[in-house]
């Protein structure tokens, strides 16, 4: 039922882990499930040069979430802003509908973290 893109991204996650000192933090929660992402962003001139998540959660959560960030990674933040779920879906060839809703998650935890990177960037 799944695709072979979301195997391996399922077993391989890419882009795995925290960076420390990062530019802009997203964590969010699935209101459907109660799982868990975290991003963290290293943001320079703008460009998305470094993104690891960490996701407690189902593997289309994992899956999606690294197919997202290998996505964002040397995209502008506006680039990276115009991602939605079903791009990321599209891109691992798609999910079961019954699992659209693990892939909002990354969504959600990109647009939180470079939301706090906007707001880093004003407090400075
Ligand atoms: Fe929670 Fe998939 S079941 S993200």
């Amino acid at each position: 039922m799944y695709s072979e893109k979301v195997m391996d991204h399922f077993m391989n996650p890419r882009n795995v882990g925290e960076i420390e000192n990062a530019d802009g933090v997203g964590e969010v929660g699935n209101a459907r499930c109660g799982d868990i992402m975290k991003v963290s962003l290293k943001i320079e001139n703008d460009i998305i040069v470094d993104v690891k998540f960490k996701t407690f959660g189902c593997g289309a959560a994992i899956a999606t979430s690294s197919m997202a960030t290998e996505l964002i990674k040397g995209k502008t933040i506006d680039e990276a802003l115009a991602i939605t779920n079903k791009t990321v879906a599209d891109a691992l060839d798609g999910l079961p509908p019954v699992k659209m809703h693990c892939s909002v998650l990354a969504e959600e935890a990109i647009k939180a973290a470079i939301e706090d990177y906007k707001k880093k960037q004003k407090e400075q």
